[in-house]
């Protein structure tokens, strides 16, 4: 008989796990990216990612909701589409801000969905970046530069210029509370979320959007154009008098960026003060200049909007960047959601841990 040596323990690589939330924004829209203020907060619904550490140096990547994959080496990582671009994207830009990236196998899953103003791309780079964090062992940065890591992954590989609006919100969020955010201090301050009885509502339009090829970044380039012209570094320092001097289309799409600035600042004192139907008013004011001035809403974004309404809404608008994606009701108690509208309440920010 031969002597059986025992088997050599199978070599287990590290591994982690991250979930980061895709975000509503309660209202203050398009004003991020001009120093404005917004108020958002994080969703319990997001982006879970699985990483465990491999010998090769590459990374294989598998959306598991899509049934694709993706592989590619460390060495000389290519651009690609869709969410290859995110993962892609987070790998290239962790290792240039001196991460130290290993070859890892990802296994990504959600309950957002993608293109659905919910900001499910911001979550996915979240999540990704704070599993490849964890994995290296590397000390995760600070909540801001790693949403401007995260924000260089949606400009340089995805081509959507968009602000830090969705992933503060994912990196940040409270149970029970919006996040007020004045993005020219880049100050953060936690508002609890007391509706007295009423419930925050999405409803999906049914219209996705990509934010790089949709009108996104034609409006980004708008307000750099005002700004131009009005020799200033961002819109947050401009009066609404000066303003009207502008040329169309930069008169009104500046004049929603100043009005909405004052629309969150009355939002989160109408939240401290329980004024629900103050709130609701905002929210359709929010809406209005987002259409009329702004130019971002659809047929499909106005036909949910009143949906809402009809449903006895005291307030509905879109959320994020428009073009397609959901919209937000403020139902009094006993009104009843319309089909498919989805009730959101803030959960916790995005995390990351160690798995066994
Ligand atoms: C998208 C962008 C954000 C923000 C909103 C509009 O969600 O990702 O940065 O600009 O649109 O408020």
């Amino acid at each position: 008989m031969l002597a059986l040596s025992p088997d050599p323990k199978p070599t287990r690589h590290p591994a982690v796990q991250a979930f980061a939330p895709g975000r509503v924004n309660l209202i203050g829209e398009h004003t991020d990216y001009n120093g404005g203020l917004a108020l958002p907060f994080a969703l319990r619904a997001g982006v879970r990612v699985e990483a465990r550490a491999s010998s090769e140096e590459e990374i294989v990547a598998r959306a598991l909701d899509l049934g694709e994959d993706d592989r590619f080496p460390l060495r000389a990582i290519e651009p690609a589409d869709g969410w290859r671009a995110f993962v892609r994207g987070a790998v290239a830009e962790l290792r240039r801000s001196g991460v130290p990236i290993r070859g890892a196998t990802l296994a990504i899953s959600g309950d957002l969905p993608r293109g659905g103003g919910l900001s499910s791309s911001a979550a996915l780079t979240v999540a990704l970046c704070l599993a490849l964090i964890e994995l290296a062992g590397a000390r995760r940065p600070g909540a801001l530069a790693l949403a401007r890591i995260c924000s260089r992954v949606e400009h340089a590989w995805a081509g959507a210029m968009t602000g830090l609006l969705d992933q503060l919100a994912s990196l940040c969020g409270r149970e029970r509370h919006v996040l007020l955010i004045d993005f020219a201090a880049l100050e953060l301050e936690q508002v609890p979320l007391k509706l007295a009885g009423h419930r925050l509502v999405v409803l999906d339009s049914g219209e996705r959007h990509a934010h790089g090829a949709s009108g996104y970044n034609e409006r980004r380039r708008e307000c750099a154009r005002a700004c131009e012209l009005l020799g200033v570094r961002t819109l947050r320092e401009v009066t609404p008098e000066r303003a009207e001097r502008l040329p169309e289309p930069l008169r009104r799409r500046v004049r929603h960026v100043l009005s909405e600035n004052e629309r969150v600042r009355q939002a989160a004192a109408a939240l401290r003060a329980g004024d629900m139907s103050a709130l609701g008013a905002l929210l359709d004011a929010s809406h209005a200049s987002l259409r009329d001035d702004y130019e971002v809403s659809t047929s499909a974004l106005e036909a949910a909007v009143e949906r809402l309404r009809k449903s006895g809404a005291l307030g509905a608008r879109l959320i994020g960047g428009g073009f397609g994606g959901a919209v937000i009701g403020l139902l009094p108690p006993g009104v009843v959601a319309p089909a498919g509208a989805l009730e959101v309440a803030p959960g916790p920010g995005a995390h990351a841990s160690r798995l066994a």
